[in-house]
């Protein structure tokens, strides 16, 4: 077959192929290394050598004009393609979007820093410490030694090694008292573990207890810190009362009532109908714990309290199962 012949079917082969596979086999089929044209050239040899050159010249010429047309053909057919495709796929532009809705920082949270915000502006100092715990920071250095019956009051989850999910944050102030020396004013945020849960119990729970130890500290400062600490934290002027209590690591011991914030004390359901939620536990601390820890009894005095933030952020929001601060509903979440 002539060159010109091979060329026309290969040009007409390019008008014809209607998408980028097809000619992609008419550019194999014509240019690839056993394709029409490269084969002409290749019986070149055949010729006399002085027919070559222009015979040569005629076939390169031919493969250059059908690689432009497959170039130009596929140009067309992505365009045409594109065309298409903006044709028939509409974009209805008028559909409401889907939104993403703004995460917000979880109730607990919230009221953990309004905790302690209130603290930090009357020169407390924020502590942390570990929740896997020693037998002797939770318990033997606050007066609790291995057979005090008052161990049952925390329901402990023990580990196997002899480490235990620490019940509250009282051995936080410990750590802080053998290696500091008074003045000492802290605030101990953080989780803690005890083996129940119901409405108002749940196994994993946030404490908040302060210490404050220094010369000549007694109850009325106690007292007037946690007054203040409540009202400042309902933003309110409630009523708080003292009951006498009893904690091994304070003698004397008090647990302390907020008015109920929502029905102001005419009784409802967040309160129980009694009118005051149960908000805090707190005491003198005892002399052993101080001598314990290093610190003179004799020369110094401290107060200590402790309450649970999410117990707090409950009546502050007005719920009355615990429980749902840790489900993670966001239908629940969102609502704060
Ligand atoms: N540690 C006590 C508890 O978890 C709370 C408390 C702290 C009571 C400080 C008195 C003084 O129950």
């Amino acid at each position: 077959m002539d060159v010109d012949d091979i060329r026309a079917e290969a040009l007409g082969a390019v008008d014809s192929a209607s998408d980028p596979a097809t000619l992609d086999h008419v550019r194999v089929r014509y240019l690839g290394r056993n394709g029409r044209l490269t084969l002409l050239v290749r019986s070149l040899r055949s010729l006399d050598p002085s027919e070559r050159p222009a015979a040569g010249a005629r076939i390169n010429t031919a493969k250059e004009t059908v690689s432009q047309a497959i170039d130009a053909r596929l140009q067309a057919l992505t365009t045409e393609q594109l065309a298409r495709a903006l044709d028939e796929e509409v974009v209805d532009v008028t559909l409401p979007g889907r939104r993403q809705s703004p995460g917000s920082l979880h109730p607990v949270t919230q009221t953990l820093r309004r905790i302690e915000d209130i603290f930090l502006g009357a020169g407390y100092e924020v502590v942390t410490g570990p929740e896997i715990e020693d037998d002797y920071h939770n318990f033997e250095a606050l007066n609790l030694p291995e057979h005090h019956p008052a161990r049952t009051m925390w329901d402990t989850f023990y580990l196997e090694d002899g480490h235990l999910l620490r019940t509250h944050t009282s051995p936080v102030q410990v750590r802080v008292m053998e290696r500091t020396r008074p003045p000492i004013r802290i605030i101990c945020p953080g989780r803690v573990f005890r083996r129940e849960s119901d409405l108002t119990h749940t196994s994993m729970f946030h404490q908040v207890e302060g210490l404050v130890v220094d010369e000549g500290i007694s109850f009325t400062d106690l007292k007037g810190t946690v007054v203040e600490f409540v009202r400042r934290f309902y933003d309110k002027d409630v009523g708080v009362r003292f009951r006498p209590s009893y904690f091994p690591f304070t003698e004397p011991s008090a647990e302390v009532d907020a008015q109920c914030v929502h029905c102001e004390g005419a009784g409802c359901r967040v309160c129980s109908f009694t009118g005051w939620v149960e908000v805090m536990g707190c005491g003198m601390v005892h002399p052993n714990v101080l001598e314990m820890s290093g610190i003179d009894p004799e020369r110094y005095t401290g107060f200590a309290f402790g309450f649970g933030a999410d117990r707090l952020a409950a009546f502050y929001f007005g719920v009355d199962d615990l429980r749902l601060f840790f489900d993670n509903d966001v239908r629940f979440l969102s609502q704060f």
